[in-house]
């Protein structure tokens, strides 16, 4: 099936805000500072933007945690800042996804002020509140994300709430219509003043059993290690009960119901590709783009890497569009996760992957993680479960050599450190040097635009590669007239000779530069260490 959807050949970029660009030199990024590097986006390509929550919080979660869905905090800007960004993107023909957060509000937010206020308040029931058990404890076991009960006891009304992540941030009861008729009317508010759609957080978290009915333990907590307190239990019944997918299918209907193609990408993660696909709806009625994170949780070898390829696109519902994502805010820098050679391997695959891909600010660059000392953790998680930090991930954008990186003022704070390294990793620095990781992602946006094999065409895992290599073949389904395209990718440090066919091809892009436009022999086709090349096949 051909691409018609504006956001099939789109590439995305996730831009976190404190992170990005400061404008008013308060050491943390803002929408003005956004709009000012929007030059910068429109020079590598992406075609949008999503923007994690800038809307007013208490900053608990560090805007995860929203005190007013339809207002911007003052630390960002305001609603005309919004909206001086959205028009200036538009302008330039990129496209606004914004955040949204329906599992759960701040605790400062007027309903739960409300609702906590009294057993009898109008608002109580918008969210989850329990009495103790018989013994006094907590009305089940759940545990929240961040480790701990997910039940906050209120002293004044002697009832438990729930919360899945903070106990500021307690958990909405979607099971309430007019708590879905309210968080609808927020989605209104954004569409009307133009947004391009919504990444929905912790999407499956809105539906959870009626019945409240306690979480078994799980067997092997080992294989969630990276959850840390939370991998204790099968989460079987704190969040994704069946409800889930018709509060979806309203979703959809809503944002359909306005012109332009509103796109929804959901925060989705199951590891039974089954179950997670199942979020495009059955008859492709539910949410656009379930975020497919799977790579980014796969161990970095060519199998593994293949075998998850290679599932995703088996368990894609017909006419489901894939997409794929390497890095974001909660997890480590790609470039730390699987080495600096490797992050370039890892970026060329997710410009060549079939699907839209989303690009984490910074990634680009090969940032690594942040090296953050104790004193300077900031994430809750991290405050709350040692180890557990998302900082590192978060690091301000080195945009040039000066000492605060062109980030914030010479003589701000940034909020956190930088990354290691800004003296090379950051824009000034990669612009104009053909080799760099910033060059060569920035080609591949464009390639893969161009390329009509690349932007629309199937998609095809070749078969007995040497160890440590993986290989797929990108054929455009149109009128026949784009060539196929080979994309080559070595995943060790050492070379790889791999045999594709009799014939050669042009190497249209590659890790190593020096390569690009070179004739090669796709019989015996050699892979320097930690290569990987996109290959244009003659007489395909
Ligand atoms: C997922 C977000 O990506 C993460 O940053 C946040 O802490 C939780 N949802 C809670 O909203």
């Amino acid at each position: 099936m051909r691409p018609t959807r504006w956001w099939e050949t789109a590439a995305v970029y996730q831009v976190y805000p404190r992170s990005f660009g400061d404008a008013d030199g308060d050491g943390v990024g803002d929408l003005e500072g956004i709009r000012q590097h929007l030059d910068y986006l429109e020079w590598l390509g992406v075609d949008a933007l999503w923007i994690s929550p800038f809307y007013r919080s208490p900053m608990k979660d560090f805007g995860y945690d929203v005190a007013d869905y339809t207002d911007v905090d003052p630390l960002f800007g305001d609603l005309a800042a919004f909206d001086r960004l959205l028009a200036e993107a538009h302008a330039r023909g990129l496209r606004l996804i914004v955040d949204f957060v329906p599992n759960h509000t701040s605790d400062q937010h007027a309903w739960f002020v409300d609702s906590r206020r009294s057993r009898t308040s109008s608002k109580r029931d918008w969210y989850v509140w329990r009495d103790p058990k018989a013994d006094g404890s907590p009305p089940n076991n759940w545990i929240s994300v961040f480790g701990g009960s997910a039940w906050a006891w209120d002293e004044e009304t002697r009832q438990f709430y729930l919360h899945s992540f903070l106990a500021e941030q307690p958990d909405l009861d979607w099971r309430n219509p007019q708590v879905k008729a309210a968080m609808f009317a927020v989605l209104r508010f954004w569409l009307d003043r133009g947004v391009d759609g919504f990444r929905i957080d912790v999407a499956q978290f809105v539906a959870k059993d009626p019945a409240l009915r306690d979480n078994p333990p799980n067997p092997h907590p080992e294989r969630m290690r990276h959850m840390g307190d939370w991998s204790r239990q099968l989460h079987l019944y704190d969040h994704g009960h069946p409800d889930v997918h018709g509060i979806y299918r309203e979703f959809r209907a809503l944002l359909d119901s306005y012109p332009g193609d509103r796109v929804s990408i959901g925060e989705l993660h199951h590891e039974q590709f089954e179950v997670w696909a199942g979020y495009y709806g059955r008859n492709l009625d539910e949410i656009h783009l379930p975020f497919n994170f799977h790579l980014l949780f796969s161990d970095w070898d060519a199998t593994s890497v293949r075998c998850v390829v290679d599932a995703i696109e088996a368990a894609l519902p017909a006419g489901a569009w894939p997409n794929w994502v390497l890095g974001n805010h909660d997890q480590p820098r790609l470039a730390s996760r699987v080495g600096e050679a490797q992050a370039r391997v890892a970026m060329m695959l997710l410009l060549t992957l079939r699907g839209t891909p989303t690009i984490y600010y910074g990634d680009e660059l090969a940032l690594p993680n942040a090296e953050i000392r104790p004193y300077q953790v900031r994430d809750p998680w991290g405050l709350v479960e040692p180890g557990q930090g998302r900082d590192r991930a978060r690091s301000p954008m080195p945009w040039d050599g000066t000492p605060n990186a062109g980030f914030t003022a010479p003589d701000s704070e940034p909020w956190l450190p930088f990354a290691p390294g800004r003296e090379t990793h950051n824009v000034a620095a990669q612009r104009d040097d053909l080799g760099s990781m910033l060059a060569m992602t920035r080609r591949l946006i464009r390639l893969r635009r161009e390329h009509s094999a690349l932007a629309e065409g199937v998609h095809r895992s070749l078969e007995g590669m040497p160890d440590g290599t993986f290989c797929f073949v990108r054929s455009a389904t149109g009128d026949g007239s784009a060539p196929a395209v080979l994309v080559a990718l070595n995943m060790t440090s050492e070379p790889r000779q791999v045999p594709i066919n009799r014939g050669s091809g042009r190497v249209l892009e590659a890790t190593h530069a020096h390569r690009i436009g070179s004739t090669v022999d796709t019989a015996a086709l050699e892979l320097g260490p930690d290569e990987a090349l996109v290959v244009e096949l003659e007489g395909s």
